[in-house]
């Protein structure tokens, strides 16, 4: 697809909409111009700061304030404007169907359960269809062939396809020929998210970007870089496709205080400590995969490229009251997947509390 047949698949109305001119925007061109210091009267901000050394919190942030964003195209090699930072990829995710699919209409998402809830979760709230093609119950393996059916041929309904790698809760990594297939073929938008993509070895899908405008990657600061609680997330793509998810994000969804955090958190003298939760992660990964695979409550631990392990056990229900009982929270993915417990790994400390837990022995590990 080239970016005309891409730019084709946003809502109409959307496509016509002229884009929000907040007070923010409008005074970023205007602002330092007359030469003495900017006074803002221009967004019934208040005056006065709300309490004694608290810094600019009287002051909107602009839509996606400019050292955060250059700070992150700097890490993913690629240009401010191919970013469009949100409130968690959460939000990115809403943001991208919104942009796409018509409500109450035909128009539909493609997923591929068990998966990350959100993607269906948005369309419902939207109104927009979903269609799903379930992973291969064996191996949790792409059915390419099955999701191009829905999604090569001019007429089809499907706008989004989302597929995530590695994959939340299964932990498998989508294979690279089968993403590379999908994305290719397919007359839709693919959003690939990885969230988890700092747990794996290969991280090769940035490098389509450029000669793929209907490849979206989601990113998120909220798993390995260790900032949930900044809740900020982004989707990577074409400029111009950029530009029309920037239109339907609301024109102040950065916080100050948020945006001073991850500002301190990105600087390069902070990154050694990533590196080393990482390591730690994923040394934990093999140690606690060997660890439950050898107790007679697990049937089967599921190969993972995350930082956490679904657990597949004889009997949910009493691991989840074992773990509770000794003051530990799992997620229970029984529902979607036969058995299934979602480890999420932490350090070693509280991995072992998990094995005790269990009664697995940490001795013999
Ligand atoms: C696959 C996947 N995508 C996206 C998210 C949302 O992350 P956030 O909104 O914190 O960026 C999650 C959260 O668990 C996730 O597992």
């Amino acid at each position: 697809m080239d970016i005309d047949d891409v730019l084709a698949l946003v809502r109409p109305d959307i496509r016509a909409l002229k884009a929000y001119s907040s007070a923010r925007s409008l005074a970023s061109d205007g602002a330092g111009q007359s030469g003495v210091e900017t006074l803002y009267l221009d967004a019934n901000e208040s005056p006065v700061e709300p309490f004694q050394g608290s810094v600019h919190l009287n002051r909107y942030d602009s839509q996606q304030p400019p050292v955060v964003l250059e700070r992150l195209a700097k890490i993913y090699g690629v240009e401010p404007d191919n970013i469009m930072m949100s409130r968690g990829s959460d939000e990115a995710i809403d943001v991208i169907i919104r942009t796409f699919c018509q409500p109450a209409s035909d128009e539909s998402i493609l997923h591929t359960p068990p998966t990350f809830g959100m993607y269906a979760q948005y369309a419902a709230i939207h109104g927009a269809r979903v269609i799903s093609v379930p992973l291969d119950p064996y191996d949790f393996s792409l059915k390419t062939d099955e999701v191009l059916r829905h999604v090569k041929g001019p007429n089809n309904t499907v706008k989004v396809v989302f597929l995530c790698s590695p994959n939340n809760p299964t932990g498998a990594q989508i294979d690279q020929k089968a993403l590379v297939d999908v994305i290719q073929k397919s007359n839709a938008i693919v959003v690939v998210d990885e969230a988890y993509i700092e747990y794996c070895d290969t991280q090769k899908l940035m490098q389509l970007l450029p000669f793929n405008p209907q490849l979206i990657l989601l990113r998120t600061l909220s798993k390995a870089r260790a900032m949930a609680g900044a809740r900020l997330g982004c989707a990577i793509g074409a400029k111009p496709v950029i530009a029309m998810l920037r239109k339907v994000l609301p024109p102040y969804p950065m916080t100050r205080p948020a945006m001073d955090a991850v500002q301190r958190a990105l600087m390069p003298e902070n990154q050694h400590q990533l590196k080393n939760i990482r390591a730690i992660i994923i040394e934990e990964r093999e140690r606690m995969s060997m660890a439950l695979n050898a107790s007679m409550d697990v049937e089967r631990v599921w190969p993972s490229a995350t930082n956490f392990l679904l657990v597949q056990v004889k009997d949910p229900a009493k691991m989840m009251k074992l773990a509770a009982d000794h003051g530990i929270i799992l997620r229970d993915m029984s529902a979607q997947i036969p058995r299934a417990i979602r480890v999420t790994l932490g350090l070693p400390a509280q991995n072992d509390r998990v094995l005790d837990a269990w009664g697995i022995s940490v001795q013999c590990v």
